[in-house]
C-alpha cells in the first residue's frame, strides 16, 4: 500500500503524545489531617467537618467538599501541577468510583495524628486505618486496570504525607495522658518512630515516591495565638517544638532512602514559606494574618465557622488564614507553589 502523507494524522499523533506526555505521575495519593483531607470526613461521625457553607465559597461552583478552606487544598494544587485533575476526591466520598480513584485519590481524615490517640480525640479515622483504605482501594486498582498496570500506577505515583499537627495541639498540649507519660522531646521522637513506621508499611505496600510535610508554624495558627492576650503574637513554644520536630523528620529521610529500596522520598519544608507569609503578609498581598475569615477569626473551625456569623470577610484572599486553625486558599496556594519548585520538582 502506498504510503500518503496525511499531515491532519500526523498532527493528531502529536496531540495524543503530548495528551499522554502530559501527566507526570500517574495519580497522585494522598495521607494526613485536615491540611490535606478533601472530605473522608463527610462519611464518619465527627465534629471534624466542613461539608457547610461558608466552606468551600470559592471552590469550583462555590461547593462546601469537606475541605477546611475556602477553595482548594495543596493535594488539588500540586495533582494540577503534575498535569492531572485540578481537585482530588475523597475515597469514602460514594459519588466517585475506582475509575476517578485510579488518576488520584485522598484517604486523609481531618483531626488525624501519627498517634492513635490523636485520632480518638474527635473520632476520625486514624492513620493505621487510611492504610487499610489504601489497601482496598489496590484491590479495585487491580480488577480496574489488571494487575501489571496497578503496580505501575502504584510505584509511578506521586504519594503526599501532611499530618503532625494535631499530634501536638490537639492532643499533648489539650489532654493530660501523653503529657503524663512523656517529656515533649520524647513524644516528639515517639512520633517520628510512627512516622518511620509508616513509611517502611507503605514502601512495603509499593509507594516509591513519596513526599513527606513537616508541620507548619503552628504557634501563629489564629487558635493559638489567643493565648496571647496583650500582644496576640504567634506562640514562640510552639514553634520552636515545630522545628524540632521538622529537623528529626527531615533526618529521617536519607536515612530512610537508604534503607528501602527504590524509595525517593523527599522532605517537604512548609514551615519557612508559611512564617515568611505570616512575618511579612503584604508582601505577597496580604492585608491580615493575626485573625481567620471566617467568623471573628478568633476560634471559629468547623461547625463553629457558621454561615450565619456576621463577621465573615467578603474578600478571603486578603486573608492568610481562612479560619482559625486552616490557610486560605490564595496563602495555600502560595505554599503550593513552592513546595512544587523546591521539594517536588525532581518528580516532575
Ligand atoms: C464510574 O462512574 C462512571 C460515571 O458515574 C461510570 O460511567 C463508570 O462506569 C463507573 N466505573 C466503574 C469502574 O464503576
Ligand atoms: C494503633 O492502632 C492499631 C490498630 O489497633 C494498632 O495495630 C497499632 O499497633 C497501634 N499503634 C500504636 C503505636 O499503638
Amino acid at each position: 500500500m502506498a504510503y500518503i502523507y496525511m499531515p491532519w494524522l500526523f498532527l493528531i499523533q502529536i496531540l495524543v503524545l503530548v495528551g499522554k506526555s502530559k501527566a507526570k505521575v500517574p495519580a497522585v495519593i494522598v495521607f494526613g489531617d485536615s491540611s490535606v483531607d478533601s472530605g473522608n470526613n463527610n462519611q464518619i461521625q465527627t465534629i471534624a467537618k466542613s461539608n457547610f457553607v461558608p466552606y468551600g465559597r470559592d471552590f469550583f461552583g462555590g461547593h462546601p467538599t469537606g475541605r477546611f478552606s475556602n477553595g482548594r487544598i495543596p493535594p488539588d494544587f500540586i495533582s494540577e501541577a503534575f498535569g492531572l485533575k485540578p481537585a482530588i476526591p475523597a475515597y469514602l466520598d460514594p459519588t466517585y468510583n475506582i475509575s476517578d480513584f485510579a488518576t488520584g485519590v485522598c484517604f486523609a481524615s481531618a483531626g488525624t495524628g501519627y498517634d492513635n490517640a490523636t485520632s480518638d480525640v474527635l473520632g476520625v479515622i486514624p492513620l493505621w486505618k487510611e492504610v487499610e483504605y489504601y489497601k482496598d482501594y489496590q484491590k479495585k486498582l487491580k480488577v480496574y486496570a489488571g494487575d501489571e498496570k496497578a503496580k505501575e500506577i502504584l510505584s509511578e505515583s506521586l504519594y503526599l504525607i501532611s499530618v503532625g499537627t494535631n499530634d501536638f495541639l490537639e492532643n499533648y498540649y489539650t489532654l493530660p495522658d501523653r503529657q503524663s507519660q512523656f517529656t515533649i522531646e520524647q513524644y516528639q521522637d515517639f512520633l517520628i518512630g510512627l512516622a518511620n513506621n509508616f513509611i517502611h508499611t507503605l514502601h512495603g505496600l509499593g509507594a516509591r515516591k513519596i513526599s513527606l510535610t513537616g508541620v507548619p508554624p503552628m504557634g501563629c495558627l489564629p487558635l493559638e495565638r489567643t493565648v496571647n492576650i496583650f500582644d496576640h503574637d504567634c506562640v514562640k513554644e510552639y514553634n520552636n517544638v515545630a522545628l524540632e520536630f521538622n529537623g528529626k523528620l527531615k533526618s529521617l529521610v536519607p536515612k530512610l532512602n537508604k534503607e528501602l529500596p527504590g524509595l525517593k522520598l523527599v522532605f517537604a519544608n512548609a514551615y519557612d514559606i508559611f512564617l515568611q507569609i505570616v512575618k511579612k503578609p503584604s508582601t505577597f498581598g496580604f492585608d491580615v494574618v493575626s485573625v481567620g475569615c471566617c467568623g471573628t477569626g478568633l476560634f471559629e473551625m468547623s461547625y463553629m465557622c457558621d454561615p450565619q456569623s456576621p463577621f465573615t470577610c467578603s474578600d478571603a484572599n486578603k486573608y492568610v488564614f481562612w479560619d482559625a486553625f486552616h490557610p486560605s486558599e490564595k496563602a495555600t496556594q502560595i505554599i503550593s507553589k513552592y513546595l512544587i519548585k523546591n521539594s517536588l520538582a525532581k518528580f516532575l
